[in-house]
């Protein structure tokens, strides 16, 4: 799940700081150098757009160059970036086709624009076609079946108020990691029956694996890459060996694969790829919409007071900011065979990057997309869990801790104040925040 857009092509140059460059040493003249104004979207030359530019989504800068994607070539072709040639569908409707069309589009070469490494390839069943894939989300689904949600809700709502009740009033403090990371953390120990006094551990491998390429999360680049996911496969392969012989069967991640008829007899690379598939996508997706969540309705105030005066606007509320936010901003595909789409010809064996991002701003299918706007009609038509086969196992769980942590937040608190901009993530598959200074306002 290395993330592309912070490939390690920004090398030291003299005094003049970062010039982004490819492997063989010539300069990334389409690339930001890292602090360095961003041309206006109007200014540039779509021909040679690299949507992935890390510094673009840094700095929050990439909707222009998409809604001229969008309007101008909304299947577009970026001939050279750092891992090769790639396709960006920027459409919703065009998103759509992609992602129900798995028989055309495969996701076995990989769910972002880097290959696998054959030495190290993580499969994992999102990045996996049919029959395989099928079987092996069978495994885990029952996870967040009805049942299980209705047990969940109760144990998150009391995590949610030892938080919310652990937080500093009227002082500045950091939402993300008291708030966002610890709630997230939390409910992954829980579907793992994860060890809880290590559960930080999760949120290291969860961040380490996105991180490959990011000098912010592993600085000592693809070694320290692997070598802290193989620590995460010795840790899991204790608690594995620790269940699969356990007599009743176990309601958690790990039991059910263990124990699980098509999981049983993985080998260990393909246990760490499904474990750290269930990390990243029940952590940095919800962490990120929980930031989301407070950010959001600050700066779109009106909404708030909208919110704050009918609680029952919750559930849409959630849904919105989740297309708003967009915590996954692409998926990738791979043509398996020539396909026309949008008057383009995508070959067999091209990549296909699928922007859900975009999609969620396409002014085609959403009236106002850059706003938030808690009722919107057809809230739930986001893009932002997916569509066909692969769309998000645990979008119903995701969607529970927000709508939770927003009804104790209001028993608790007046308002939230965001003090600064937040930091971001860097690089252009995780779309987050890595820190965000707020200011709770008690209930009066
Ligand atoms: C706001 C919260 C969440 C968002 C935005 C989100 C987003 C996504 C997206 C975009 C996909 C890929 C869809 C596609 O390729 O068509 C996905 C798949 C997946 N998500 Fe989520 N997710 C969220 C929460 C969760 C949670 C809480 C879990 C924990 C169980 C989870 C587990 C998964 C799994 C296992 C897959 C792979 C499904 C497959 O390949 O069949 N997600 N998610």
């Amino acid at each position: 799940m290395a993330d592309t857009a912070t490939e390690v092509t920004e090398k030291k140059s003299g005094n003049d700081g970062f010039v982004p460059q490819f492997e063989d040493g010539r300069v990334r003249e389409n690339h930001v150098r890292p602090g360095a104004p961003i041309p206006p979207a109007s200014a540039i030359d779509l021909d040679n757009l690299d949507i992935t530019d890390p510094e673009l989504w840094l700095r929050n800068e990439m909707w222009g160059r998409f809604e001229r994607l969008r309007n101008e070539d909304p299947v577009h072709y970026c001939p050279e970036s750092a891992v090769g040639p790639y396709w960006s569908v920027t459409r919703y409707e065009d998103i759509m086709a992609v992602d129900t069309d798995h028989k055309r589009f495969s996701s076995a070469s990989g769910i972002t624009l880097v290959d696998l490494d054959e030495d190290f390839s993580l499969p994992m069943f999102i990045a996996m076609d049919q029959p395989k894939h099928d079987v092996q989300r069978k495994t885990v689904q029952p996870i967040v079946g009805p049942d299980n949600l209705k047990n969940f809700e109760k144990l998150i709502r009391e995590r949610t108020v030892k938080v919310l009740d652990s937080l500093p009033v009227g002082e500045p403090f950091d939402w993300v990691d008291n708030v966002s990371i610890e709630l997230t953390t939390m409910m992954l120990a829980t579907l793992f029956n994860f060890p809880f006094e290590d559960r930080r551990k999760l949120t290291r491998w969860s961040d380490v694996a996105t991180g490959r390429d990011n000098p912010d999360v592993c600085p000592g680049g693809e070694e320290q890459w692997r070598t802290e996911l193989l620590e995460c496969l010795g840790y899991f392969t204790e608690l594995w060996n620790q269940r699969v012989n356990a007599n009743e069967p176990g309601s958690d991640l790990i039991t059910m694969l263990a124990q699980g008829e098509h999981t049983k007899d993985m080998d260990p690379m393909e246990y760490l790829g499904n474990i750290i598939l269930l990390i990243v996508g029940g952590n940095d997706t919800t962490r990120n919409s929980m930031t989301a969540s407070m950010y959001g309705m600050n700066l779109f105030p009106k909404e708030f007071e909208k919110l704050k005066a009918d609680h029952s606007l919750i559930p849409s509320a959630v849904s919105e900011i989740i297309r708003w936010q967009t915590p996954l901003a692409h998926m990738r595909r791979t043509a398996l065979e020539d396909v026309e789409l949008n008057g383009k010809t995508i070959k067999a064996g091209d990549k296909v990057l699928m922007w859900y991002a975009s999609g969620n701003r396409d002014e085609r299918h959403f009236e106002r997309p850059n706003d938030i706007w808690i009722d919107r009609p057809k809230v739930r038509s986001h893009l932002s869990f997916g569509f066909g086969i692969h769309r998000c196992v645990g979008n119903r769980l995701g969607e529970m801790q927000l709508k939770i942590l927003w009804e104790e937040f209001f028993k608790r608190f007046d308002d939230i104040i965001v003090t600064k901009e937040p930091m971001r993530t860097r690089g252009c598959f995780v779309k987050g925040y890595t820190e965000m200074e707020v200011v709770l306002v008690p209930k009066s």
